[in-house]
């Protein structure tokens, strides 16, 4: 560097095009401001940082893992190239990277998401957060057990259709679509995930089915053909009276099934009607209609 060298500007790097004995020309012959063009700044390559939880039951913690970015990725692609590259032991749960299968289930910078629709470019700047669901117990990293939903499930009473030779069952189209939403479900257990009757209290989770299995309540109880009578035990067993309508569940379900519109709250109407409508208490007095128990209802069809 000689003595006429200009200290470089903040904007960036000098062009090799312009040595300082010219700068230093132009200075003296007063020839106006001198402009200098920034050379081609070093690039940094971009990069993408995910903050994984690592664990298992007995606890875990929160790890960086930093990769180069690449082009129109979703979470998983990122978890996949960790798994690849940084952590072949980090698991995780996914299966159709579709959107369809409901396996990939996380919380995503905290809100329950699908790794596999989540895309990194439409996330806030900074180090992305993936932890499991925090409903469920964990198994080990983003995998945690769902069997709970699957207890509840068994625990739904069948659809009981009357007798009939097959082919005479008819039903409008009206109802065959109301159903159609409910059977929209990809059962990924979001809904259960961010249900603060079971996320923030376990103990509710014995006397509780949760939003998933509202709708496939609301499914069979408004099926024109079905013969149960599944209201007392919803009231009494399945707790649809702690649900208070927050409609967390409706906002991150990946279907857009309209949980508490749709099937909670159609629900908690049929379940008053039942239960302290005096109108139809009088009815069932003079028709001395039999009302089913919970246990007969959780039995058997009729
Ligand atoms: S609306 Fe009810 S079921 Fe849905 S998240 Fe809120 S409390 Fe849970
Ligand atoms: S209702 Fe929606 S959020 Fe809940 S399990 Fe089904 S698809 Fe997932
Ligand atoms: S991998 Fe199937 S829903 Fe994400």
């Amino acid at each position: 560097m000689t003595d006429a060298m200009p200290e470089p500007t903040p904007a960036g790097a000098w062009t090799a095009t312009t040595t300082g004995a010219e700068v230093a020309a132009l200075d003296d012959a007063g020839a106006g401001p001198r402009t200098f063009e920034p050379g081609p700044a070093e690039e940094e390559e971009p990069t993408v940082t995910l903050r994984v939880w690592r664990g298992d039951p007995s606890g875990g913690d929160l790890v960086d893992y930093t990769l180069p970015s690449e082009e129109g990725e979703v979470v998983l692609d990122v978890v996949h190239r960790i798994q690849a590259t940084l952590a072949p032991d980090l698991a995780c749960r996914w299966n159709c990277k579709a959107g369809k299968c409901g396996s990939c289930s996380s919380e995503i910078n905290g809100k329950p998401s699908l790794m596999c629709m989540t895309r990194v470019d439409e996330l806030p700047e900074g180090p992305i957060t993936v932890t499991p669901m925090r409903t469920f117990p964990i198994l080990r990293d983003l995998v945690t057990d769902v069997s709970f939903n699957y207890e509840v499930a068994r625990r739904v009473p069948a659809f009981a259709p009357p007798p009939a030779a097959p082919g005479d069952y008819r039903m409008q189209q009206v109802d065959v679509e109301r159903g159609q939403e409910f059977r929209k479900c990809i059962e990924c257990f979001m809904c259960q995930d961010v249900c603060h009757v079971i996320r923030d209290h376990e103990d509710n989770k014995r006397q509780y089915a949760g939003p998933r299995f509202f709708i496939r309540y609301a499914e069979l109880e408004m099926h024109p053909l079905d013969t149960n009578d599944r209201r007392e035990l919803l009231r009494q067993r399945m707790g649809l009276g702690l649900c208070n309508i927050t409609k967390c569940c409706t906002e991150v379900c990946p279907e857009h099934i309209k949980i508490t519109d749709n099937a909670i709250i159609p629900l908690k109407e049929r379940v008053v009607d039942a239960s302290y409508d005096p109108v139809a208490w009088l009815g069932r007095k003079i028709l001395r209609r039999h009302k089913r128990s919970p246990e007969e209802a959780a039995a058997h069809p009729r």
